[in-house]
């Protein structure tokens, strides 16, 4: 037995997780190796994040050379990396100006802020409202888990920050019932990906930034689940051709080295003037460098024309097992994040379907209690997927 193993987390780490019963140790690929020695197809991206793989090459190289040259400075000092990613940030994007930090929910925390400071800046503190969308979700800071619509993950920690209203997503009539001009944000996920996979529509994205205009107030994408190549596109709302003010992305953007980035306008980013925000490890060398690799190779017709390609095949393999098994009620999503929704005999049981996956040497995700997820790597290959899913087949069999 390993010196550190499954029992040791129950001992010595808090328990707001319960990990699986295996520990992975090594990664290649779409393949991932437990402490026993057993193999797994990878079909999570450890939550959409290792979207070229795990260790690729190319990246480990840049890693492991830039480990040799600086590895941080502070923000007091810039870096090379960071004025590299930054740049390639600006080149394939509507943005003019970027801001990094560590994760997702920090990216955010950063957003609304921004969205708070430039109201008050142009507008008085009478513009202050969020406007955010049930289900939602936005990371675990106070402000981002109360902006986020989901009072199980929200309540229980005191006081919330004010003037947040939940309504519901793609319903432009009850965000219309509600914006007016005190409206200082509105903040939407392109894919509501951890509450089951469920894309906006184009015409409520659409209206949602008409309705932003109309009272000025910003539209905030977050694109942290949805980003760099995820959904087909280097970014969704290219896919959906709505322009936000504000974008937050993080998760792929390291392909596992924590890093996250906001993006937004000149003109908007004047509200974070000197030292209105700040973070110790934001920009570091180090997950910029690897950041900008990622972005080179992701950010390309060809690599995205793949993913598509990959998309497709991997719902018509799902349509197939599908009309074999009848335990799919929706098999939804865009490009390699998709969803697929339980028929109502095993709704809240689609963990029980990631234990029996993981048996069978299959790593899957769920999102919400009813939604089975798939996030493989985008670059996996066509023998990898047609691996993973015959492990799936067996793991749908033994459940029909
Ligand atoms: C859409 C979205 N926003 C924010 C977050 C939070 O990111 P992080 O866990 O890196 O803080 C997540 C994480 O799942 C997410 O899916």
């Amino acid at each position: 037995m390993p010196q550190y193993n499954r029992q040791t987390f129950d001992q010595v780490m808090i328990q707001n997780y319960i990990p699986a019963n295996f520990i992975p140790v090594k990664g290649k690929g779409s393949h991932v190796w437990d402490q026993d020695g057993k193999e797994y197809i990878d079909f999570t991206s450890g939550i959409a994040v290792n979207s070229l793989g795990h260790c690729p090459d190319e990246i480990v190289e840049v890693l492991k050379a830039q480990s040799e040259k600086l590895w941080h400075s502070s923000n007091w000092f810039t870096s090379e990396p960071t004025l590299a990613l930054a740049s390639k940030l600006v080149q394939h994007t509507f943005a003019e100006r970027v801001m990094f930090a560590n994760s997702g929910a920090e990216a955010n925390e950063a957003a609304l802020k921004l969205a708070r400071r430039y109201a008050v800046d142009n507008y008085g503190y009478q513009k202050s409202t969020i406007i955010s969308f049930k289900q939602s979700f936005h990371g675990r800071t106070l402000f981002t888990v109360s902006v986020a619509g989901q009072p199980k993950y929200s309540d229980g920690f005191g006081p919330k920050p004010a003037d947040i209203i939940h309504v519901k997503f793609n319903d432009l009539a009850s965000v219309k019932a509600v914006i007016d001009d005190r409206c200082c944000a509105v903040i939407v996920e392109p894919i509501q990906g951890e509450s089951g996979i469920i894309p906006a529509t184009t015409e409520f994205l659409q209206g949602l930034r008409q309705l932003c205009d109309e009272n000025n107030a910003l539209l905030i994408f977050d694109e942290v689940q949805t980003g760099v190549g995820r959904t087909g596109y280097l970014y969704a709302y290219q896919k959906y051709g709505v322009i936000p003010d504000i974008l937050t992305t993080a998760k792929a953007l390291g392909n596992g080295f924590p890093i996250s980035a906001m993006l937004t306008t000149t003109e908007i980013a004047k509200s974070f003037s000197l030292g209105v925000h700040g973070t110790t490890f934001g920009g570091n060398p180090l997950a910029c460098a690897v950041a900008e690799k990622v972005i080179d190779t992701i950010a390309n017709d060809k690599f995205l024309a793949q993913v598509n390609r990959t998309s497709a095949l991997f719902k018509a393999e799902l349509a197939k097992l599908n009309e074999q098994f009848h335990l799919f009620k929706e098999i939804r999503g865009e490009g390699l994040l998709i969803g697929a929704e339980l028929v109502e005999k095993y709704q809240g049981k689609a963990s029980d379907f990631v234990k029996v996956a993981a048996e069978n040497g299959l790593m899957i995700l769920v999102a919400g209690p009813n939604v089975l997820r798939f996030a493989p790597a985008l670059n996996i290959s066509e023998q990898d997927l047609s691996q993973g899913i015959e492990r799936l087949t067996k793991t749908l069999k033994y459940f029909a």
